[in-house]
């Protein structure tokens, strides 16, 4: 690692304290911190870096327990300054700072609402701190459409280039999701099958047991659809569906997912009432504990947000013509479970007689919360005498068994990669792009329907229009004790 300076616009937000910090506390215990390497909170509250390392002493009292030494060395590299991102107050007390030192890297992070990144690679470019190795981190949501992003993108690209451009979804940075592309393509065993010729259908699910809370105000002008499915879903979807890329270089895997993405047949007016089902959690109950509705958490009656969308997507193209893709998020779900289920084949004739019991499809699930593991479900002989029956078992790997030590936050991973210029886990402009073309025309479609968001009970599995868009198709959302 080289020494790296990480300036984060946004330090007294949520992301900053509940995501950056921790991760870099972890890199930092970890030995991933050159000397000399700082990181510089940027925000607009008047405070001094005393009472800044204050906040994030408390923010880091779980993570650091036990550690107290090493939080109090972390919290030297820490400082703070006040900034008016839309004003000039503070911005030359920033640029004197970060010339200080001569870090060899230096990375801005715009944990910020889009509509404040121009303003601040703007003075960036005008204080020259974007010259060298400097590199700009974009969190999502990156615009509301495919105009806003664009604006957004030319914006930056005033100031950046693109290869000092790294666009974050957290979601690429989770183990199994790397893991994906390892059992892939580090394995003989699944490519051969990975196709419409062996494949039925994959479904990917994110559900959470949160609510919007108090990120309600964002949340309402976003949706599940733009919080969630724009970005980490499409980019799970394009894991799951790319052709092998010809190396592990960052653009040869997003010349991949493009494709993908560009693939994705059309859903609009035409066909978004067949294929998508957008929902708005009514108050309920989530593990015993009552919890209030959305529109409740939001204090306005008269909202259509979609905290819950489920939609079957198909790639066209020839390894996948055919192969129903279904997504689904939501918040207030009964559990919090994210996963993708690639479900093959039946075989084509069973020499099993009526008393072996049914003969279920393979399937292979990939766990990526809570607990990251991988099971491939087979069909098996029930042990014992007396005929011979068979039940499908999976064949399972927990990563906490196999791997055992500590599961590094997706944060720390992608933080370290933008020190170390590597992209491969970050989106590209026409990803970004492509992802909002699709998801547009899905948008405009529910805007012009009469319809309301279907309502469903916080701590239900979403509205049961959901359960019918797959029931319709002869199949079934995975059920699995995992
Ligand atoms: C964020 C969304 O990108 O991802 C949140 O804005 C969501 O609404 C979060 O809760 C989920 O992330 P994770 O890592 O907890 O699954």
């Amino acid at each position: 690692m080289q020494a790296f300076d990480l300036i984060i616009f946004g330090g007294t937000g949520d992301l900053a304290m509940h995501k950056l910090l921790p991760a870099l506390f972890q890199r930092f215990r970890d030995g991933q911190f050159e000397a000399g390497s700082r990181v510089i909170a940027v925000a607009r509250e008047a405070l001094d870096d005393a009472q800044y390392r204050d906040q994030v002493r408390t923010a880091l009292a779980a993570t650091a327990t036990g550690h107290e030494a090493e939080l109090a060395a972390f919290l030297e590299r820490v400082g703070y300054q006040a900034v008016d991102v839309r004003a000039e107050a503070g911005w030359e007390q920033l640029a004197a700072r970060v010339r200080a030192a001569a870090t060899p890297v230096r990375v801005f992070y715009l944990a910020l609402h889009p509509d404040l990144f121009t303003p601040v690679c703007d003075h960036l470019r005008a204080l020259g701190l974007h010259e060298g190795e400097a590199r700009v981190v974009l969190e999502k949501p990156i615009g509301s459409s495919l105009a806003s992003a664009s604006a957004i993108a030319d914006a930056v690209a005033r100031t950046f280039s693109e290869r000092q451009t790294f666009r974050i979804d957290h979601y690429l940075g989770k183990e199994t999701v790397q893991n994906l592309v390892a059992l892939r393509f580090a394995n003989v065993l699944f490519e051969p099958l990975w196709k419409a010729e062996h494949i039925d259908h994959v479904q990917i699910t994110v559900a959470e047991t949160v609510g919007a809370g108090d990120r309600a105000a964002y949340y309402d002008r976003a949706g599940a659809i733009r919080d969630m499915l724009q970005n980490h879903m499409l980019q799970l979807l394009c894991l799951v569906a790319m052709e092998p890329p010809v190396s592990l270089t960052a653009d040869a895997i997003r010349d991949e997912k493009l494709k993908v993405l560009h693939a994705l047949k059309p859903i609009d007016a035409r066909n978004a009432g067949a294929l998508t089902v957008r929902g708005q959690y009514r108050a309920g109950a989530i593990a015993g504990r009552a919890v209030p509705g959305y529109l409740e958490e939001l204090g306005r009656g008269d909202s259509r947000t979609d905290t819950y969308v489920a939609l079957k997507a198909e790639v066209a193209n020839w390894r996948w013509a055919g192969v129903p893709f279904y997504l689904r998020t939501g918040k207030r779900l009964a559990e919090r479970v994210s996963e993708i289920v690639v479900s093959f084949r039946s075989v084509p004739y069973s020499i099993f007689g009526r008393e072996a019991g049914e003969l279920a499809p393979n399937k292979l699930v990939l766990r990526l919360q809570p607990d990251e593991g991988v099971k491939l479900w087979l069909m098996n002989k029930v042990p014992g005498p007396g005929g011979l029956r068979l039940r499908r078992v999976p064949l399972d790997m927990s990563f906490a068994a196999a791997f055992g030590s500590r599961h590094s936050d997706a944060y720390e991973r992608l933080l370290m990669d933008v020190v170390r210029g590597n992209a491969m886990l970050f989106m590209r402009r026409d990803e970004v792009e492509a992802a909002w073309r699709w998801v547009d025309p899905i948008i405009a479609a529910w805007a012009q329907s009469d319809e309301a968001p279907k309502s469903y009970t916080a701590g239900s599995w979403g509205p049961s229009a959901a359960v019918a868009l797959i029931e319709r198709d002869g199949r079934t959302w995975h059920e699995d004790a995992f």
